[in-house]
């Protein structure tokens, strides 16, 4: 090549790069000038408005909520300002009880000044007016029970019994503890501050039997769905309830089988083995009000919507759905064995055994991660209260 040659070469080169620098810049630069813009926007209105809000709510509490735009909330509709303190009234009432007082209401207070959107609807479980349930009845499992009507009023006719006990039931004030199964609470002896709660609720085959001194003793009840209960009878604490929650609709029917005592026929359909007979009455057991699934999944994590309809990364965990229901139904809530130590990385994912789950099922069905943030605002808003900090 000619150094002439050479030399118009380069330049060319140049010249078509140049252009080609030129008009995508020209392309990108408004868009990104834009949207520069509407961050710097959002920013102020939301530092001037957080900072209008905590003034207010120390004299006039309920006044601003209704007025305050979308920037002060997040996309699901919590304040973006955790640390909302509750109104007046309200902290006087508590601040007057004494120390370790139960809190009548306090939840759900806190947990709607935090998301205003908060309503206490849900009953705990199931009973024979629940296709009055019209949150649910539209939705198939597991937002809802639609095409399961039959089955579920079957069930229901044997169960007959809808609530916690007379005793609980009649409690004015329900401190309530979800024991999550992480290895989190190997080694805190924790044991009786869990046993201290009137409500203690456990998940699916989390052991308590040579536990205690970690994870308490009592098990008011235990949640769990076909996969996950307890399959050797022997392994059932003597009096809890067994609380059924519904993932898939062929869920129902094995339920029905459980409650009924009837000898398990087929099961295709189920992603594991799952218990062949449950060691409990159908007095003892219970089904979970499908409404949490559907609000945790929805309205507090805001997983995809998917029509309606179980897909990919819908689905919260059962931790968080216990969660959900207890703040509709318990005064106080605290949780323990949630999330991970992180000063301790090779703790075991579960307290009760050293093999790690696998976690592609995991992560198909669920979205820790997002399930992580929603989990992180009720502790930082102070509407539960994590024993372990693994939150
Ligand atoms: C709580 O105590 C404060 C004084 O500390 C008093 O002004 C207030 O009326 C009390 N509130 C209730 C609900 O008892
Ligand atoms: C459990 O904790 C105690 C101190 O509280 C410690 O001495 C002991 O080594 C721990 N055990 C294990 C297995 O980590
Ligand atoms: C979890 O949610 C995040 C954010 O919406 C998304 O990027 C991610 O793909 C989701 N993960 C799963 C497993 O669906």
């Amino acid at each position: 090549m000619k150094p002439t040659h050479f030399l118009l070469f380069v330049l060319c080169t140049m010249l078509v790069l140049g252009f080609i620098c030129y008009s995508s810049l020209k392309l990108h630069l408004p868009v990104w000038a834009q949207k520069s813009q509407n961050d710097a926007e959002e920013t102020t209105v939301v530092l001037a408005k957080g900072a209008g809000l905590k003034r207010n709510t120390e004299v006039e509490p309920d006044n601003n909520v209704g007025r305050i735009v979308g920037s002060v909330y997040d996309k699901q509709g919590f304040l973006l300002q955790l640390d909302t303190k509750l109104p007046q009234d309200l902290r006087f009432k508590y601040d007057n009880l004494s120390e370790g007082m139960c809190k009548p209401g306090y939840a759900a207070a806190k947990m709607a000044t935090i998301y205003p959107k908060f309503k206490k609807i849900g009953p705990m479980f199931l009973d024979r007016t629940f296709k009055r349930l019209e949150k649910v009845s539209s939705y198939l499992p597991p937002f809802g029970f639609k095409t399961q009507e039959r089955i579920i009023d079957n069930i229901l006719s044997a169960t007959k019994n809808y609530g916690l006990g007379d005793e609980l039931d009649n409690l004015n004030c329900k401190k309530c503890i979800i024991v999550g199964n992480g290895g989190i609470l190997f080694n805190k002896s924790l044991g009786s501050r869990i046993d201290d709660y009137d409500v203690v609720v456990r998940l699916n085959e989390a052991p308590v039997s040579g536990y205690g001194k970690d994870v308490g003793t009592k098990t008011t009840m235990r949640i769990t769905y076909p996969e996950g209960a307890i399959q050797k009878p022997e392994n059932y604490e003597k009096d809890s309830l067994f609380v059924f929650s519904a993932f898939k609709p062929q869920d129902f029917k094995w339920l029905k089988q459980m409650v009924f005592g009837e000898k398990l026929r087929g099961t295709e359909g189920f992603w594991k083995s799952v218990a062949h007979y449950v060691p409990r009455k159908p007095s003892e057991m219970r089904i979970l009000n499908p409404y949490f699934i559907q609000e945790a999944a929805f309205q507090f994590i805001g997983l995809p919507f998917n029509n309606g309809l179980m897909g990919k990364g819908n689905i919260p965990t059962l931790g968080t759905v216990a969660i959900t229901m207890a703040l509709h139904n318990c005064d106080e809530v605290a949780v323990a064995g949630f999330g991970y130590d992180m000063n301790t990385p090779h703790a075991p994912l579960h307290y009760y055994e050293t093999v790690k789950m696998s976690a592609i099922k995991e992560s198909w069905t669920h979205n820790i991660s997002k399930e992580k943030e929603f989990l992180r605002k009720l502790v930082k808003g102070s509407v539960i209260t994590d024993l372990t900090n693994g939150i």
